[in-house]
């Protein structure tokens, strides 16, 4: 497989500034930072970049500003928590183009960091529109672009790709390479036995990662809201189950094309009504009262799909189980969790909600990769190209 140059492959480092698009785009309670996972993934490639004496200039959106610089989503606070992290001062610009970028990126001394302000500011941001990038670049006064932005390789924006052509050098961050090398792994050449595990509310949000994976794997698990959509295709009584009436016979035909490899729960737990202190029952999945629904799998599950994760050389996880954010409805998900914690395979977990279910079991640690990418992975997966990735330049042909 063709790889991508990295920040390793540049030869002189001191002195050079560089245009570094980070994917800041935490979870926020007002200005406070509730999970900053995202920053501390950026900190070994600025470390590495700043012990290189290289003037850094980091760019990053922050949620989907609409109307122009809405204070709310400053990049102030990551300033401040990025400081922290590295030990070091974090310089903040007021805009991410103009007058003032231009002086504070030119008082940068080798290993100096300053942080753009919210590059959505600006709607030629995602408009991807050319003089913004060009500006983006000429105001800092960058030869080199690192796109460190795994979560936000899949837009093709101003910052993510449309800067591309005004610089000398283009390469991947360590957290971009770290990403790309294992989702790769879970598409090209993947350890055997291979067990993909997809959970989540949506059939329809994984139909592509469900048809590039299944020719892939071994075998394929299926929990969380979207087993019912597959349920109703087999005939099952559903109730008051989530189910994509539209994506019915879709899963029909999975069904027929995952035949020996795709698994569904065999118990579900059921509950009268979407709420943690609804009344509960665990059944065999042909089973359900009339207007109940099945909100996460049950324990007869959990240890089929725990038997398979064992017997796994690589397990791919993306979707919880259940309803985890609800205590009753979490059992499934925090096992799965557990399993692949327990696994000795290597293990990468994909993607928004299956991740803060690590996190909260605080399991982070035992996985071997967890991506930062919730849309970016699930796109990597389905077997798209990342406008982030493909605009880098091409490096050494990786040997098989
Ligand atoms: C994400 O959180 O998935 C990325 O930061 C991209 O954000 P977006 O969906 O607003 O483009």
């Amino acid at each position: 497989m063709a790889t991508k140059q990295t920040i390793r492959d540049i030869q002189s480092l001191r002195g050079t500034r560089v245009f570094v698009r980070v994917d800041f785009n935490v979870p926020m309670d007002g200005a406070t930072i509730t999970e900053d996972t995202r920053i501390r993934a950026a900190v070994p490639t600025l470390q590495f970049l700043r012990e290189a004496g290289a003037e850094l200039v980091l760019a990053s959106h922050l949620g989907r500003p609409k109307k122009g610089p809405t204070p709310d989503l400053s990049l102030g606070p990551i300033a401040k928590r990025l400081a922290e992290l590295m030990g070091c001062e974090v310089d903040l610009a007021g805009d991410s183009i103009g007058d003032d970028v231009r002086t504070r990126a030119g008082a940068l001394k080798p290993g100096g960091l300053l942080l753009l302000e919210n590059v959505r500011f600006h709607p030629q941001e995602e408009a991807n529109d050319s003089g913004f990038a060009k500006a983006l670049i000429d105001d800092s006064g960058a030869t080199v672009f690192v796109n460190d932005a795994f979560g936000t390789a899949h837009r093709a924006h101003a910052s993510t790709a449309g800067v591309a052509p005004f610089v000398k050098q283009r390469v991947a961050g360590l957290l971009m390479e770290k990403e790309v090398h294992y989702l790769g792994l879970a598409l090209a050449s993947p350890p055997q036995p291979y067990v993909a595990i997809i959970g989540g509310a949506k059939v329809s949000d994984k139909i592509t990662v469900i048809e590039n994976l299944l020719p892939r794997v071994d075998s394929l698990l299926i929990g969380g809201g979207m087993a019912y959509t597959f349920f109703k295709a087999m005939g099952y009584n559903t109730a008051k189950s989530l189910v994509e009436e539209d994506k019915v016979s879709l899963a029909a035909s999975l069904l027929e094309a995952g035949k020996g490899k795709i698994l569904l729960p065999f118990d579900h737990v059921v509950a009268s009504a979407f709420r943690a202190d609804a009344e509960t029952k665990t059944l065999p999945v042909t089973e359900i009262p009339e207007n109940w629904m099945g909100l996460d799998i049950g324990p007869m599950t959990v240890e089929v799909f725990g038997k398979e994760i064992r017997k796994a050389a690589l397990v791919l996880w993306n979707g919880p189980m259940g309803v985890f954010e609800m205590k009753p409805f979490a059992a499934g998900t925090f096992a799965v969790a557990q399993a692949l914690a327990e696994s000795k395979a290597t293990t990468i977990v994909g993607g928004g909600d299956s991740v803060a279910a690590i996190s909260e079991s605080g399991l982070m640690n035992r996985i071997t990769h967890v991506s930062t990418g919730g849309g970016a992975s699930l796109e990597f997966l389905g077997g798209d190209v990342l406008p982030g990735v493909a605009c880098l330049d091409e490096g050494e042909t990786e040997s098989q």
